[in-house]
C-alpha cells in the first residue's frame, strides 16, 4: 500500500487530496492543526489523522518520527499555506515572519525530516504546493511571492541533489482555486497612501469574470495525483487554465513587457 503524508488537510486542496488518495487505495497521513474538530476524514479508508502545525519545528520532528516508526512513506505533500496581501510598507514584522514561516520554512523543515528515510529506502516524492504566484507576480502580494518563489527555487535546487538517491522533488503551482483561501486564509495589511492603487487592484482581483477560469480543489488534487505517480522528472506542474495562461503571458512578454501589461490590467482605468 502506498502512503502519502499531507500537511494542511482541514480544508481546500489538502482536504480534496486526502479524499482522492484514499479513494485510490492509498494510506493517507492527513495532518492538520486541529484534528479534534475533524468529523469526516478520519472515517475514510486508509486515512490516519495527526496533529501538525508546520510553524512548530518540535511538532514537525515528533510527527514525522512517529509516522515513520509506523509506516514507510512514499510521498510527502507539503500543502499547508496561506496568503498575505497589502502594501509591503504596511506589513508588520510579525505578519512577514509568520507568512514566511508557514509558506517557506514549513515545507523546508518537514522535508528535512523525511529525507533520511527516503534516502535509505532509495525512493520518495516530495511535492510542495506553491502557486502561479511562485512563478509570476501580482501587485500587493510581495511577501507571499517571496515565500512561494522561494519554494520553487529551493525545490529545483534540491531536485539535483536528491535525484541520485531516487528521490523526486516537485511543485504544484495552481492558479485560483475555489477554496476559502481569499477568506479565512488571507492575512491583510493596509496603508492610506496606497488606498487608491489597492482599490484599483482589488477590482481586478475580485473581477467575477475570473471565476470561470478558476479550478475546483478536486481538479487541482487530480494534478497532484499525476505529479506524484507519473514517474517523470518533471519538476513544476502548473495547474489550472488561468495559471497556464498567466505563465504563457509572462514567458511571451518577458519581464518588462509582463510588468507593463500587469500594470495596465491592475491599475489602468
Ligand atoms: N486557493 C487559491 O486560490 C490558491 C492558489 C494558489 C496556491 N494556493 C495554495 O494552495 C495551498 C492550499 O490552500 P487552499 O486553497 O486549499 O486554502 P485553504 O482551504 O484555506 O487551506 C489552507 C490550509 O492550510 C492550513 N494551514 C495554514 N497554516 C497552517 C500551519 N501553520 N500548519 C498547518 N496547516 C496550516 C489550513 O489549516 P487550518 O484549518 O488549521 O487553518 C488549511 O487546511 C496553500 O499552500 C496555498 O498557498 C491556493
Amino acid at each position: 500500500m502506498n502512503t502519502i503524508f499531507i500537511t494542511g488537510t482541514s480544508t481546500g486542496l489538502g482536504r480534496a487530496s486526502v479524499k482522492l488518495f484514499s479513494e485510490r487505495g492509498w494510506r493517507v497521513i492527513a495532518t492538520m492543526r486541529s484534528p479534534e474538530q475533524e468529523q469526516e476524514l478520519g472515517a475514510l479508508p486508509g486515512v490516519i489523522l495527526k496533529r501538525l502545525d508546520v510553524d512548530d519545528p518540535a511538532s514537525i520532528v515528533h510527527v514525522v518520527a512517529e509516522t515513520l516508526a509506523d509506516h514507510p512513506v512514499d510521498v510527502l505533500f507539503n500543502n499547508a499555506g496561506y496568503g498575505l496581501a497589502g502594501p509591503f510598507e504596511a506589513t508588520s514584522d510579525e505578519q512577514i515572519v509568520k507568512n514566511v514561516t508557514t509558506n517557506l520554512l514549513g515545507p523546508l523543515r518537514v522535508t528535512k525530516e523525511f529525507i533520511p528515510a527516503f534516502r535509505e529506502q532509495g525512493s520518495g516524492v516530495i511535492l510542495t504546493t506553491t502557486s502561479i504566484g511562485g512563478l509570476v507576480t501580482m501587485p500587493f502580494n510581495s511577501v507571499y511571492h517571496a515565500a512561494k518563489f522561494g519554494v520553487e527555487g529551493w525545490s529545483e535546487s534540491l531536485s539535483y541533489e536528491l535525484k541520485p538517491f531516487g528521490i523526486r522533488v516537485k511543485t504544484l503551482a495552481p492558479g485560483g482555486i475555489r477554496t476559502d483561501f481569499s477568506g479565512r486564509s488571507l492575512d491583510q495589511a493596509g496603508h492610506e497612501e496606497y488606498a487608491e492603487s489597492v482599490a484599483k487592484a482589488g477590482r481586478r482581483f475580485r473581477d467575477p469574470s475570473r471565476d470561470s477560469t478558476r479550478s475546483s480543489a478536486e481538479e487541482i488534487a487530480e494534478i497532484a495525483y499525476v505529479a506524484v505517480t507519473d514517474g517523470t522528472d518533471q519538476i513544476t506542474y502548473v495547474a489550472g487554465i488561468d495559471a497556464q495562461e498567466h505563465l504563457r503571458l509572462r514567458e511571451g512578454l518577458g519581464q518588462s513587457g509582463f510588468v507593463a501589461e500587469s500594470t495596465r490590467l491592475f491599475f489602468g482605468d
